[in-house]
């Protein structure tokens, strides 16, 4: 009987040998957890579309922060959700000192110093219409004029003592001006998360109803500006042109679909690379978990796990808490 030589399986055989030669490891360091803000400090209301997520007011807000202290989840990012009456074509609301955004960054700085707090630079909850920019008469998202606004809401954030900003609108050009004033008004520690692999992608669904800009978008979409998912080669233009552009980090966003462009951007550039493990990625598996087809905990684990083992740093996603739970209680 011939037999062969090499066995892979042998290592295989016993979890002792399994963990030595283990590549990638998990742990709550490497998770960001998104929360949705609303503007009336006890209130809590779920997001249908997206099980075990809900829109929180301060008090809610606090008691994550807490949360991902004491679970080890090194930081949070905020997507506020802005009543109609407050949205405009101008966007006015994005960069009010006194903002949703800019009173939550005060908080939670204050009282929680030790959690990284991100900020989203973006206009779409800002904008009557949900586009991420101004917009000319014909309906085309103005690329300079929009770049002007990002920088006086990224500064807003900033001063009220944010440590990431995170430009995830993907106009021309923001990080370099964005940068150029942190610079001049003497923030030069606060950090440039850039969405600079950003797809026009469907799996943005459930949150564009979490934060209310499904309504006002429409039918309109967001290709003029956000990368055709048929491009990958684009992607690593995006990054070097933001990189250069002062840029400390790079999100890639979606995840598991672009698990390619991860490992690319990785590879090529060496820099900090994050993905955003997007509110369709995280609701599909809720909805099958929901049904009883898949183990909602352990495909949540192996999906965060590949996107590590692509490349990613770390990861932005809706289930940061809970996988950061699971992780301890393994452990355990
Ligand atoms: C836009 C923005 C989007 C998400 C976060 N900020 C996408 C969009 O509406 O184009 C989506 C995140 C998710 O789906 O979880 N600035």
């Amino acid at each position: 009987m011939s037999f062969p030589l090499t066995r892979p399986r042998r290592l295989r055989a016993h979890a002792f040998s399994r963990r030595l030669v283990r590549e990638t490891t998990l742990t709550p360091a490497d998770l960001i957890y998104p929360v949705f803000v609303l503007d009336d400090d006890q209130a809590r209301e779920p997001v249908a579309s997206m099980p075990g997520v809900e829109r929180v007011g301060r008090d809610g807000l606090f008691a994550i922060a807490e949360r991902c202290l004491a679970l080890g989840v090194p930081a949070i990012a905020l997507f506020p959700v802005v009543p109609a009456e407050r949205k405009s074509d101008g966007a006015e609301e994005a960069w009010r000192e006194d903002g949703l955004v800019q009173r939550s960054v005060r908080a939670l700085k204050a009282r929680f110093p030790e959690l990284g707090v991100i900020t989203d630079v973006a206009l779409d909850p800002y904008t009557s219409h949900g586009l991420d920019g101004l917009i000319d008469e014909t309906g085309y998202v103005l690329n300079d004029e929009t770049v002007e606004v990002l920088v006086r809401q990224a500064i807003s954030h900033a001063e009220a003592g944010a440590d990431v900003v995170a430009p995830s609108d993907m106009m021309d050009g923001r990080i370099g001006a964005i940068r150029g004033a942190l610079e001049a008004k003497d923030h030069r520690n606060t950090l440039i998360l850039s969405y600079a692999a950003k797809y026009a992608s469907s799996f943005y669904g459930p949150f564009r109803d979490a934060v209310g800009s499904a309504a006002s978008l429409g039918k309109s979409g967001k290709e003029s500006f956000q990368m055709d998912p048929a491009n990958s080669d684009e992607a690593l233009h995006e990054v070097g042109l933001d990189l250069e552009e002062g840029a400390d980090m790079i999100m890639v966003k979606p995840a598991l679909p672009y698990l390619d462009i991860i490992r690319r951007i990785s590879d090529e550039f060496g820099a900090p690379t994050l993905a955003y493990h997007v509110s369709g990625e995280y609701a599909m598996l809720k909805a099958a978990a929901a049904q009883g087809w898949l183990d909602g905990d352990k495909v949540m684990l192996e999906s965060l796990l590949s996107i590590r083992r692509a490349g990613a740093c770390a990861i932005l996603t809706y289930a940061a808490l809970d996988v950061a739970e699971q992780l301890r209680d393994r452990n355990a």
